[in-house]
């Protein structure tokens, strides 16, 4: 039987296993563009409520909280994965660098208790790909939920460029060198060859974008440095 890619106990057992490595990696395979861009997709959001609630959904380890605390220093952070490996991770940074001020959950954003209309802020960056149509569905859907009215979002994802050269090398880099690195310095090549077909698959953030439309929320399609990385914000 084929293995369905996108079930919880899949992409969980994906992120557990590469839990190790994956940071060093991620910046790796971005060329350092992941630490730009974390702080680049959070600018759209203007937050004036003092103590404003922010929620960093797919957070991994943590990978986006510095950006997300020099952007918004006096927001309180609400993090949310559901890989027990990463949040593992996560949970070290927050009692090293946050002083445990990062309430982290651990649970499924498509099935999650969160409450309603209560946040400021919704962050996500690199957790889209993973999501298949009618899973992004019920995401926007849940951040239209969580959101208070006027409550603003921002997601990246890393994406296909726009240009046939930039494409080509690009993919050269993540579905080559990237597992190669991964095998090499890790282990684990199958893992990052997933997140390349993920990414493969996923292209960009258009039909996010149209999806969050269409729950009704107000939105932006954005794209950075030539379309390697694309997203979706907005206002609820
Ligand atoms: C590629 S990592 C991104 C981590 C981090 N946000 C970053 O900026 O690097 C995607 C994360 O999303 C989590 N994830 C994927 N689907 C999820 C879901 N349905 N509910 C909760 N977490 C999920 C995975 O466990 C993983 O930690």
């Amino acid at each position: 039987m084929k293995e369905n890619i996108y079930s919880e106990v899949y992409i969980q057992g994906l992120f557990n296993r590469m839990s190790s490595s994956y940071e060093r990696v991620n910046y790796l395979s971005s060329f350092g563009f992941s630490l730009r861009w974390r702080k680049q997709f959070l600018k759209p959001i203007h937050l004036t409520a003092e103590n404003a609630q922010i929620i960093d959904l797919m957070t991994g380890m943590g990978e986006t909280w510095t950006a997300i605390h020099r952007t918004f220093p006096k927001a309180k952070l609400t993090a949310l994965d559901f890989s027990e490996g990463m949040l593992q991770y996560a949970q070290t940074k927050n009692k090293k660098k946050f002083n445990a001020q990062v309430e982290v959950t651990l649970q499924n954003v498509l099935s999650n208790d969160l409450p309603s209309d209560f946040y400021d802020g919704v962050t996500c960056a690199f957790g889209l790909k993973t999501l298949n149509e009618e899973q992004i569905q019920i995401l926007a859907q849940q951040v239209k939920r969580i959101l208070k009215p006027g409550g603003q979002f921002s997601f990246i994802e890393v994406s296909e460029p726009n240009s046939v050269i930039l494409k080509f090398l690009y993919s050269f880099y993540l579905s080559k060198i990237i597992p190669l690195l991964g095998k090499m310095l890790f282990g684990g090549v199958r893992e990052y060859k997933m997140l390349w077909e993920y990414t493969n698959r996923f292209k960009n953030a258009k039909q996010v974008e149209a999806t969050f439309q269409a729950v009704g929320l107000k939105t932006t399609y954005q794209s950075y440095f030539f379309g390697c990385a694309t997203g979706v914000y907005g206002e609820k």
